[in-house]
């Protein structure tokens, strides 16, 4: 069915929700300028090696490569704006009587958006702790790469979830809560490849929740979505909240 068929009746899915869950990844935040990790050729994945860069052991063996990689992305991340699928799932969140924002990114963009208790399933890359000791480091003393913990001396870290990593425990139990008790559950801009977080839409499904997709491409999920858009977010997202509360436009 066309984009334009599937609107209005997502719509009112939405506006008649007791509880809905979202769940965003890259494709949300890519129409600010952020790179996605699976695009072909764009992606980040498809110019480095995850394992090379994004895991404890990377890190260990070359702690300078990583720190760098990593600063490279937040100057990315601080140059980026939310785009209008942010301002979007912001504003969902205040039309809806229960909207839980979870995401897997790690750029800040949806609460910078006016998002509010947004579950960070994979941390945030504006933030840092110590690789040792887990402590946030609020400020990091300048010159060394990577910084060393004030606290324990210790190696200072972008604060994300790497591969072989747990999630933080309490975010995700609170998600896991989420797409459990919600009736609807969008999932937006995400290749449903990873896990855990790729499960909190079965886990909305298998509780009867309606699952509604909104991604560039067909992915894994799209053939459990009730409806699975083939759009942008940063185009669909908008109009879908205009159509289902236009007392809000
Ligand atoms: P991916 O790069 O795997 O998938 C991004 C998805 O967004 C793709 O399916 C695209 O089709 C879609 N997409 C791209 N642009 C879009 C747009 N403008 N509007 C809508 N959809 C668009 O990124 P994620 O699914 O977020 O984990 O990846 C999940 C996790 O894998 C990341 O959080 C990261 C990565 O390894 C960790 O770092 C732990």
């Amino acid at each position: 069915m066309s984009v334009d068929t599937l609107l209005p009746q997502i719509a009112e899915v939405l506006r008649n929700a007791r509880a809905i869950a979202v769940l965003t990844g890259a494709g949300l935040s890519a129409e600010s300028g952020i790179p996605t990790f699976r695009d072909a050729q764009t992606g980040l994945w498809a110019q480095y090696r995850a394992e090379d860069l994004a895991t404890p052991e990377a890190f260990e063996r070359n702690p300078q490569l990583v720190w760098d990689w990593y600063e490279m992305r937040r100057e990315g991340v601080r140059a980026a704006q939310p785009n209008p699928g942010h301002f979007a799932l912001a504003a969902m969140q205040v039309q809806a009587p229960a909207c839980t924002l979870i995401t897997q990114n790690v750029d800040g963009l949806l609460q910078r958006a006016g998002g509010r208790m947004v579950l960070e399933l994979h941390g945030n890359i504006l933030r840092n702790t110590c690789f040792d000791d887990g402590c946030v480091v609020e400020a990091v003393l300048e010159g060394q790469r990577p910084p060393r913990c004030p606290q324990c001396g210790g190696m200072v870290r972008p604060d994300v979830v790497w591969f072989g990593e747990e999630l933080p425990a309490d975010v995700l139990t609170h998600a896991i809560r989420a797409a459990k008790e919600c009736d609807v559950f969008l999932s937006i801009g995400t290749s449903a490849l990873v896990h855990p977080a790729a499960q909190l839409p079965m886990s909305a499904l298998d509780n009867g929740a309606t699952l509604i997709e909104v991604n560039r491409d067909p992915t894994p999920l799209s053939p459990s979505a009730h409806y699975s858009v083939r759009a942008l977010a940063g185009e669909f997202q908008p109009r879908l909240v205009k159509a289902a509360w236009p007392e809000a436009a």
